[in-house]
């Protein structure tokens, strides 16, 4: 069968067709549009600039998602959309525009979760829905999110650890405005931590303990806290600091200060994976959403996976950052699992897995 994907969750217009064919996966098209031009003068994304710029690209977009695959509309199965989480309005376009394609050619909606679509991206990725030793542990990390789940069978997320404050993502975009690096600030940060002393600035590394009686871990927590860490970056730049926004650090300086960063974040993020990876008993790992596209989380995901025997599992880039092929993944789980949704269907920005 061939799944028509369609995401507009937060500042990606994207859709693609995914066929399956006993249980293998192909990605016949993965049309992404980015509205990074948009919202880079506001340094971040404007949410109804955002929903705007979705009217505007979505009809091309899929009639593009389309044409590459080599199929017009009565070749489409079922139509799979992003529910949530993300910004309602965003949500909003990709909704309304998955129910009338459905509507229109009789065909099932099947709705989908964000951060399933990043968990699949893993499975994709493989080209075989069974592709992954079971159980696995999975980081979803990217702008708004970083959670540990425990996938025992396909299409089951089991949610063991989450980010009590802000994303993973979300300081790599902060720390870069506040070093005046521009917008997005992970692939930027990334970049410039290569030509920087990871070892030049003490940063604290947050280690969260003890959450309750009922925690699901049982060695130690397995959240995740990352604004500490970002306000020590930014007492560390304030030291220098001439004037508010404005900082007398030399080139040098500002490498080492993400060199450090990124050091921290991605050792933070390593030891909870391979932790719960231990305490679940898992089979491998796997790391998806935005920040799997960060160079020194691929390559020490990797070493570390091969050190301790654990197979370890990363998207391409194209597929971790935002786009529709995972949605459509995610969505023949949920069409074989039996899930549809109404003409009713609603976005739903803060949707939990
Ligand atoms: O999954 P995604 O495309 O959108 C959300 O669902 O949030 O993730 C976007 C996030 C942004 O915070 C961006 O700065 C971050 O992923 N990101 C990176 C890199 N590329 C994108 N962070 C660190 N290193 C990168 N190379
Ligand atoms: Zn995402």
């Amino acid at each position: 069968m061939r799944i028509l994907g369609i995401e507009t969750s937060c500042d990606e217009t994207s859709a693609a067709i995914v066929r399956e064919h006993d249980g293998a996966w192909t990605i016949d098209s993965n049309i992404v549009s980015s509205q990074v031009n948009v919202h880079r003068e506001w340094g971040g994304v404007v949410p109804e600039l955002a929903s705007r710029q979705h009217i505007r690209d979505i009809c091309g977009i899929v009639r593009g998602a389309l044409d590459t695959a080599m199929i017009d509309w009565p070749d489409v199965d079922a139509v799979a959309v992003t529910q949530g989480p993300g910004l309602v309005g965003s949500l909003l376009v990709g909704v309304s525009f998955a129910k009338s394609v459905a509507l229109s050619l009789s065909r099932p909606l099947v709705p989908v979760h964000h951060l399933a679509g990043h968990i699949e991206s893993l499975f994709l990725e493989q080209g075989r829905e069974d592709a992954i030793p079971l159980p696995m542990v999975a980081l979803v990390v990217s702008g708004g999110h970083t959670s540990l789940y425990v996938v025992r069978s396909p299409g089951a997320y089991q949610r063991v650890g989450r980010t009590r404050d802000d994303a993973a993502g979300e300081a790599y975009d902060k720390v870069a405005k506040l070093l005046g690096l521009g917008y997005p600030g992970g692939p930027i940060v990334d970049k410039v931590a290569g030509h920087g002393d990871e070892s030049a600035v003490d940063l604290p590394a947050t280690r969260i303990t003890h959450r309750d009686r009922n925690a699901p871990s049982m060695k130690g927590d397995l959240d995740f806290s990352f604004s500490g860490l970002k306000t020590a970056v930014l007492r560390h730049v304030n030291k220098t600091s001439v004037a508010p926004g404005q900082t007398s650090l030399s080139d040098n300086e500002i490498a080492d200060i993400c060199a450090s960063f990124q050091r921290v974040v991605v050792s933070t993020l390593l030891d909870r994976l391979f932790d719960a990876a231990e305490q679940f008993g898992a089979h491998s790992v796997g790391i998806a959403g935005g920040v799997s596209a960060n160079s020194r989380l691929r390559r020490d995901l990797a070493a570390r996976g091969q050190r301790e025997g654990l197979p370890a599992f990363i998207p391409r880039l194209s597929l971790s950052t935002d786009n529709a092929a995972m949605i459509a993944a995610a969505g023949l789980r949920n069409y074989h699992a039996g899930v549809r949704a109404g003409w009713d269907l609603n976005a739903d920005p803060s949707l939990e897995l």
